[in-house]
Parts: C-alpha cells; structure tokens; sequence
C-alpha cells in the first residue's frame, strides 16, 4: 500500500457538527455514490453484507421529521431534546441499519460491521469536505419509526447520518489520554 499522510491528517482533524448547523450543498451525486461505495467496502464476518442505507433529501427529511412528533411515546423531555437538535437544512440524511439476522456470525458482529459502515461515510464525506453528525436519539429505538422508514422491527437502526456543509467551524473537544487507555499487555 502506499503511505497516505492526507488520510491520517484528515482522521487526526476530522470533527462532527451539530446536525442542525449543517448547510447546503450536500454532495453530488458522484460524491454520493463514492461515499455510499466507501461506506459499505468495510469488514464484514462472513461477508453477510447485512446493512441497509437509506437515502433522505431534504424534502423526504422534512416530512420525516414533521412525522416524529406524532410517532414519540415516553419522557417529553427527549422530543423536546431532539426537536430542538432537528436538522432544518442538512441536505442529507442517510439512515443505516442492519438486519443482523444470519446466523453465519454472532449478531454482534453484524451489528459492528453497520457502525462501521456509518464510520466509513463519515470519514469519506469529510474526505469530500463536508461535515457530518451521526444520531440515534430516540427514534433509532422506536417501532413506529421503523415502520414508517420500512424496516422491520428484527433489524436495528444504526445510524442517522446527517451530512452537509458547515456554517461554521466546531472547536476541537477532549480526546483521550492514551496513556489511560493503551497498555502494553504482558503474559
Ligand atoms: C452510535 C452513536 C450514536 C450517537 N447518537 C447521538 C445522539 O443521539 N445525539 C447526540 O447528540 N450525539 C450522538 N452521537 C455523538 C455525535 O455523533 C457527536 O457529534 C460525535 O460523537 C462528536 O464527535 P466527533 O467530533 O469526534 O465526531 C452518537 C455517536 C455514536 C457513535
């Protein structure tokens, strides 16, 4: 493989965004398609290929969220969390999933390999200059919701992935201190 410096930079650097501070433009179609082709050339168990991407334009996110209002049951302090984080002009929403339902390896694992697909996208579209965020609130964990974007109840949301341009630059927050969670293991 050749060295790529660019692609540690960009994995050193590479921060999310609020999902409501994202702005036109959103990726091109090309851009699109490469993301989408990054996003699923990940490590897979078996290579069930058990995910699933939706792809939301604004529009189709407009209706959405107008619908979860409705589709919300339990503590009002989560709508209100979530209304108040509503992505109004991200001009993508891609919404992974994973049916993890093969038996050909541990659900877990299919489950994994969903997170990284989400993570590749996000990586891919930085790698086109665009910011992202990936959330999950309350909607990822709710039937109705599932039911609305057609996905069965045996498959799991992994991810909303809003994607977009940034209407501003978000500061740097705290990483972790290496030397608290790597240690050289002797046995
Ligand atoms: C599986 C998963 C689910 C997340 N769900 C939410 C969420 O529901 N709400 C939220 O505010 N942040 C959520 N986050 C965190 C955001 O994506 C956050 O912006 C991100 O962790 C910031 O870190 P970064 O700048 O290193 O990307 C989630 C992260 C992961 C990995």
């Amino acid at each position: 493989m050749n060295p790529s410096p660019e692609t540690i930079d960009l994995l050193l650097t590479r921060r999310s965004l609020l999902a409501a501070k994202l702005i036109e433009p959103g990726p091109t179609q090309g851009e699109l398609e490469t993301i989408l082709r990054c996003g699923t050339r990940v490590p897979d168990h078996k290579g069930i290929n058990p995910w699933r991407i939706q792809v939301a334009d604004r529009a189709t996110q407009d209706t959405f969220h107008a619908r979860l209002p409705t589709l919300h049951s339990g503590d009002p302090a989560s709508l209100a969390k979530t209304l108040s984080k509503e992505a109004k002009t991200a001009p993508l929403l891609l919404i992974v999933s994973s049916q993890a339902t093969s038996n050909r390896a541990p659900r877990s694992e299919q489950l994994l390999s969903g997170a990284v697909v989400c993570q590749n996208i996000i990586i891919a579209a930085a790698a086109f200059g665009y910011r992202s965020q990936w959330l999950t609130e309350w909607f990822a964990y709710n039937d109705e919701v599932k039911n609305l974007l057609g996905i069965s109840t045996s498959e799991e949301i992994i991810g909303f992935l809003y994607i977009g341009s940034e209407s501003e630059i978000p500061k740097e927050r705290p990483r972790p201190d290496l030397s608290k969670i790597v240690s050289k293991l002797e046995l």
